[in-house]
């Protein structure tokens, strides 16, 4: 019986012995079984997870191997090889946590340290002491400068403070919200420690995550404890350890990964709201970004593509006004394959406006000058007002910097010019159109002169200021635009308006347009028209000019006014009509102006209500003088007088 104790309390003894020897070598896959000496927050959880902290703020737990291991073979040698590995995983409820944890080769397990950023291994005064002993890994995820941390997320080698000796930046908390693994080893001969850290389930690779050289034999005591310590500070954080491994002079021995106790689900929005801050906030922040970048950008591009000047007398205008992006848009951005011409005041565009499918032509006019702009625009506008069946409609204005944009309607028949002068007869007017297009353009100056409530002078009245509607009706366009020049700049300048051929004497002189400068160069426009001839023509010799006035004159003394009308007509036309014509173009192309009809007394010449004056003989010479005469000029006025009794006596 005595023998059978003896045995089995050698027995027992054998097997502490050997219990003692496997010391030096454990695997946790899992704490359920374990028995570790736990302090602070530190418990073991019903699923086997080491539980370091629990989430109590300024808290701290250990968990040691129960009992001391003997790192050196004998009291006085060095500290052989080890390694150890372990799984961990940190879950805290805002996207920082603190503080962490580490893996301690200690002395004692009775650590003396105090809740906070310490990592429950040092206390305030302890901290980098050598009489410490302490050996340790830090996961550490919260930066405090005054260890000189590199980060809030980093992995390091402590030897007796919280100073480390190396350390590493280390994803494995806010990238790994899973559990990661980490392996130490020591190496005798090179007295070197690798530390790798990878998530878990990877494969560990060559290259340790951080490394130092350190002589562990002048750090450690003979007997070491070896355990977790972890802190919490103010934020709410978990720390776990889910495996660990440890042997001496080998590999450490790995840990079951299978069997490993899961981390807790979070059931506070941790999850999703990590899952909204790094996938959706990013992405809908660049999103965000990006739009209003696009929008800036798209503005600034409007701006500079669509922008316009606008003062605020132009409100009483609002409904004339244009935008710059419809034109733009109706023109197509004002293509060339749009453009209809381009004129002495600048391009004119064929356009279709979006909404009412309106046909316009917008003539482009540039213009610097910011004076009279508004009286401009207010003649403009008012002109806009004017609708008479020969007049193009000017539809309204827009203005840009140092341009002008005049919206009128499309005529689709182009100008009368390119009829009159094309040489292609298949486009050549018969007679009884002319005569219409005459008289169109005739009502159309008298309702300017006349009819509207203030005298509106045209200043450019030529074949190619006359446009042709579908109906191939004459119709004035233009009007009013080269006052445009008239409130220029200088307006001492007399800048003359109009177009070589067409002007007025007194108008070359003086440089003002009045009506019956007008009916001077309607009278070259009827003249124009029926004879097919330009006004003035440079083309027959170089040295003298054909002038269309002086030669109808020639002719119509020599009693040959048919030789006048226009050759293609191929004698098809109306004798009265083309003789009325030429009398009207030729009076009203008198060089006094006292002496021309205005626009209403032609209109009746035309519908036949009152005679022309005859072309007398006198009138024709005093015309052919072109009123160079010397006596005409020293007392024009009486002189006109005489000669208008004299046409009106004539008849
Ligand atoms: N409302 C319109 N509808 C159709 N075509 C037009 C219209 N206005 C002008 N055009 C075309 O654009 C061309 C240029 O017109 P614009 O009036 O600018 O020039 P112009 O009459 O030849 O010279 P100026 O500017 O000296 O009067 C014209 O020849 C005509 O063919
Ligand atoms: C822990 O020990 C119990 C018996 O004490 C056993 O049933 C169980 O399988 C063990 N668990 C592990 C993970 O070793
Ligand atoms: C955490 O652990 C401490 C000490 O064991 C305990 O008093 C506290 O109630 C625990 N807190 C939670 C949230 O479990
Ligand atoms: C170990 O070293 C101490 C002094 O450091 C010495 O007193 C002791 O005799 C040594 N023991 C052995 C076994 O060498
Ligand atoms: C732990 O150490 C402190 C001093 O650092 C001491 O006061 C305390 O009694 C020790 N506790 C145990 C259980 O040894
Ligand atoms: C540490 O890593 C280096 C480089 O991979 C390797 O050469 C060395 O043997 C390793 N030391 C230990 C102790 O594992
Ligand atoms: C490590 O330190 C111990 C004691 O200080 C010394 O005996 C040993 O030679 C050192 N090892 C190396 C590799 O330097």
């Amino acid at each position: 019986m005595l023998l059978k104790l003896l045995l089995v309390g050698l027995g027992l003894g054998i097997a502490a012995l050997t219990a003692g020897d496997e010391h030096h070598r454990f695997v946790y896959s899992g704490f359920s079984n374990a028995s570790l000496t736990l302090d602070g927050t530190a418990s073991i959880t019903q699923s086997g997870l080491l539980e370091l902290t629990n989430g109590t703020a300024l808290s701290m737990g250990h968990a040691f191997f129960t009992s001391p291991l003997r790192l050196r073979d004998s009291p006085n040698s060095t500290v052989q090889s080890f390694a150890s590995s372990f799984v961990f995983g940190i879950i805290s409820i805002y996207d920082l946590s603190s503080h962490g944890l580490t893996l301690l080769f200690a002395p004692s397990k009775n650590i003396s340290a105090i809740p906070v950023q310490y990592l429950g291994l040092f206390s305030g005064s302890n901290n980098g002491k050598t009489t410490n002993h302490i050996f340790a890994i830090e996961l550490d995820t919260w930066q405090n400068s005054e260890f000189r941390d590199i980060n809030n997320n980093h992995i390091g080698i402590d030897i007796n403070g919280l100073t480390s000796l190396q350390s590493q930046p280390a994803g494995f908390f806010h990238d790994h919200q899973e559990a990661m693994q980490v392996w130490v080893e020591y190496d005798r001969e090179k007295t070197q420690i690798n530390v790798t850290l990878v998530p878990l389930a990877m494969v560990k690779p060559r290259k340790p995550t951080v490394s130092a050289i350190q002589n562990l034999s002048d750090v450690l005591t003979d007997a070491v404890y070896i355990g977790f310590s972890s802190s919490t500070g103010k934020i709410n954080t978990h720390h776990y350890v889910l495996g660990w491994s440890f042997a001496m002079n080998s590999p450490a021995p790995s840990i079951d990964i299978a069997m490993l106790p899961k981390l807790p689900q979070l059931h506070h929005p941790k999850g999703r709201r990590s899952w909204v801050l790094e996938v959706v906030l990013p992405v809908a922040t660049a999103a965000l970004l990006l739009s209003l970048g696009t929008i800036v950008f798209l503005l600034v591009w409007r701006h500079l593509r669509y922008d316009e000047v606008q003062d605020d007398w132009e409100s009483e205008f609002g409904p004339h006004r244009f935008s710059y992006k419809d034109l733009f848009h109706a023109t197509g951005g004002f293509e060339n394959i749009n453009l209809l011409g381009v004129g002495g005041f600048g391009r004119v565009y064929k356009g279709v406006l979006l909404r009412s499918r309106l046909k316009i032509a917008v003539k482009k006019v540039s213009h610097d000058s910011k004076q009279g702009m508004k009286e401009f625009i207010a003649e403009i506008v008012s002109l806009g007002l004017l609708q008479n069946r020969n007049l193009v409609q000017l539809l309204g204005y827009c203005r840009r910097k140092g341009e002008l944009l005049l919206v009128y309607e499309y005529m689709p028949n182009g100008s009368l010019d390119k009829y009159l002068h094309s040489g292609k007869n298949n486009s050549m007017l018969s007679w009884t159109r002319r005569f219409q297009i005459i008289k169109g353009i005739a009502s159309g100056l008298l309702y300017l002169h006349e009819e509207w409530e203030k005298v509106v002078v045209h200043r450019d009245i030529k074949a190619s200021n006359v446009l042709l509607d579908d109906e191939m009706n004459g119709r004035l366009g233009d009007f009013g635009l080269a006052r445009l020049y008239d409130h220029g700049v200088e307006p001492q300048t007399t800048h003359v308006v109009g177009t070589i051929g067409y002007l007025a004497p007194e108008l070359a002189r003086s440089g003002n347009a009045t009506p019956s400068t007008d009916v001077f160069a309607f009278g070259m426009f009827v003249l124009e028209v029926t004879c097919g001839q330009r006004p003035v023509n440079h083309q027959n010799t170089k040295d003298s000019q054909f002038i269309l006035v002086d030669w109808v004159l020639d002719k119509v003394q020599k009693g040959s006014f048919g030789e006048t009308v226009d050759a293609r007509l191929k004698g098809k036309y109306n004798v009265g009509e083309a003789y009325l014509a030429l009398t009207i173009g030729l009076i009203c192309s008198h060089p006094f102006a006292k002496a021309r009809p205005t626009m209403r007394q032609v209109m009746q010449y035309f519908d036949g209500e009152i005679q022309p004056p005859d072309l007398s003989f006198e009138v024709l010479a005093c015309m052919q003088s072109e009123g160079f005469d010397p006596y005409i000029i020293s007392n024009p006025l009486s002189t006109i007088g005489s000669i208008v009794s004299g046409i009106s006596g004539g008849r």
